[in-house]
C-alpha cells in the first residue's frame, strides 16, 4: 500500500459551497451582537446597495436566511398567482429543480429542455411566447450558469428574443452559481428577478440568500396571490422596523461575513473579479482538452463551445474512464475534494461514473488552481488512465496568455 500524500491544507474543488476566505471567517468570529444595536443595523443597511452594485441593479435587494431553495421559493411566491403558467428553460438540472419548488404551489409550466449539454436557443422561446397569443405564460425562467452541465446561457439574447415577440412574461433567472463569478449585468440585460445565494461567488457560507427586484417584477408582485407573509417582498424593503427586513432575528453572523466578502469583491472590482474567473477557467479548459486529447470519446469538457461555458464550474466528461474513482483518489490520496457528476438526463438524481465537476469559483487564485489541476492529472496517472501529456503546462499557458 503507498503512502498517503493527503496530508496538508485540504482543497476544496466542488462547484459550492466555495472556498471560505480568512477575511470572511474572521468577521463571523465574534460574540453575538444586539440585534437593534447600530453595529449590527449600521452593517445590514450597508450590505444592500452593495449586493446590487456585483448584480448591477439600481432595483431592490431582499435577503431571507435560506439556501438556493428558498431563494427559489420566494421568487414564485412574490409575483405569481394559483394557476399561474411558467416557461422553465432546462438545460440540465437545475431549472428543474426550481419547478420543483413551483408545482405544489400551484403553478403550472411548460418545460422546454435544450438537453444536458447545449444553451438556451432563444429562436426556440421566441416561437413558444410566439404561440402564447393569450399570454397565459406569467413569467420565464431559466438559470444563467447550470452547475451541472456548466453552461452559460445568453441572458441578453433570451431578452431580446422576448421583447421581439412582444410578449409581457416576466424573466426570472437563477444566478446562484454564477453571481460574481460570470459577467451579469442585471439592469443592462433586463433581467426582472435574480435569484441568488451566498455560498459560491459571494464566498459566505451557505444560509443566506437573495431576490433582486426590478420594477416590472414589483408591478407583477402587487397582483400575485401566492404572497405569505415570510417570503413576502413588501415587508422585507419597506418595513419600518429593521427587524421586519429579516421578518424576524437577522442573520447577524452571515452578515459580517457577507460583509466582508463583498468588501473582497468592491476592492477587487466586479470587472477584474469576472476577468479572473475567466483567466482561471482558461487553464481549466486548456488542460482538460490536453488530457483528452480531442478524442470524440475521451476527456472532454461537456459543453463544447467555450462561449457557452460558465467560469465558475467545469462539468467534465470521462468517456470510459472511471470518474468516481479519480474523484476518490483526488480526495483521499492527494487532499482535493471533486465535484460529483450530477445526471444530465431529465430524470432528477444519480451520479454517473463518467462526469465529474470542478468548481473554481469565488475564493480562488492560480496556484489553487493550479494545485486541481495537477493533482487531476497525477491521479489519471496514478490510475494508469490513459490521458494527453502536457495539460500542465497548457493550463499554465493558457492562463499567463489570457487577458
Ligand atoms: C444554479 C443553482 N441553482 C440552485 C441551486 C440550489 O441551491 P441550494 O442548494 O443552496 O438550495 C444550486 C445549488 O448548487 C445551483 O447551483
Amino acid at each position: 500500500m503507498t503512502v498517503s500524500i493527503a496530508n496538508g491544507t485540504r482543497q476544496l474543488s466542488i462547484p459550492g459551497p466555495s472556498v471560505l476566505p480568512d477575511a470572511v471567517l474572521n468577521a463571523m468570529h465574534r460574540a453575538s451582537p444586539n440585534i437593534y444595536g447600530e453595529d449590527l443595523v449600521g452593517l445590514a443597511n450597508s450590505v444592500y446597495p452593495d449586493l446590487c452594485k456585483v448584480a448591477g441593479t439600481s432595483g431592490d435587494a431582499v435577503i431571507y436566511i435560506g439556501n438556493g431553495h428558498a431563494a427559489w421559493e420566494a421568487s414564485l411566491c412574490n409575483t405569481l398567482s394559483r394557476g399561474d403558467k411558467v416557461l422553465a428553460l432546462v438545460t440540465g438540472r437545475f431549472t428543474l429543480g426550481w419547478i420543483d419548488i413551483a408545482e405544489p404551489l400551484g403553478i403550472e409550466f411548460e418545460i422546454m429542455d435544450f438537453g444536458g449539454a447545449a444553451s438556451v436557443d432563444t429562436a426556440k422561446v421566441a416561437e413558444a411566447l410566439e404561440r402564447d397569443k393569450t399570454h397565459q405564460i406569467k413569467a420565464v425562467i431559466t438559470v444563467h450558469a447550470d452547475t451541472a452541465s456548466s453552461v452559460l446561457n445568453d441572458i441578453p439574447g433570451l431578452r431580446n428574443a422576448m421583447d421581439a415577440v412582444g410578449h409581457p412574461a416576466l424573466l426570472m433567472v437563477d444566478c446562484i452559481a454564477s453571481l460574481a463569478c460570470d459577467r451579469f449585468l442585471m439592469d443592462d440585460w433586463g433581467v426582472d428577478v435574480l435569484v441568488a445565494a451566498c455560498q459560491k461567488g459571494l464566498m459566505t457560507p451557505a444560509g443566506l440568500c437573495f431576490n433582486f427586484i426590478g420594477k416590472k417584477a414589483w408591478d407583477a408582485h402587487a397582483k400575485a396571490d401566492l404572497k405569505t407573509g415570510y417570503w413576502d417582498w413588501d415587508r422585507r424593503v419597506n418595513g419600518k422596523v429593521f427587524y421586519q427586513k429579516f421578518c424576524g432575528t437577522p442573520p447577524s453572523h452571515h452578515l459580517f461575513g457577507l460583509r466582508a466578502a463583498l468588501d473582497m469583491l468592491l476592492e477587487e472590482g466586479m470587472e477584474n473579479v469576472w476577468q479572473r474567473h475567466q483567466r482561471l477557467a482558461a487553464g481549466v479548459w486548456a488542460a482538460v482538452d490536453c488530457w483528452g486529447g480531442g478524442r470524440e470519446d475521451g476527456i472532454r469538457c461537456n459543453i463544447a463551445d467555450p462561449s457557452r461555458r460558465t467560469t465558475a464550474v467545469t462539468t467534465v466528461q470521462t468517456g470510459n474512464l472511471n470518474a468516481t474513482a479519480l474523484r476518490e483518489w483526488c480526495d483521499s490520496q492527494a487532499g482535493v475534494t471533486l465535484g460529483i457528476g450530477l445526471s444530465l438526463d431529465a430524470v432528477f438524481g444519480g451520479n454517473p461514473d463518467n462526469l465529474f465537476r470542478i468548481g473554481h469559483m469565488g475564493h480562488l487564485n492560480a496556484h489553487m488552481l493550479l494545485g486541481t489541476l495537477a493533482t487531476i492529472d497525477t491521479g489519471l496517472k496514478a490510475l494508469g488512465y490513459e490521458h494527453g501529456d502536457a495539460a500542465l503546462d497548457a493550463a499554465a499557458t493558457a492562463i499567463a496568455n489570457a487577458r
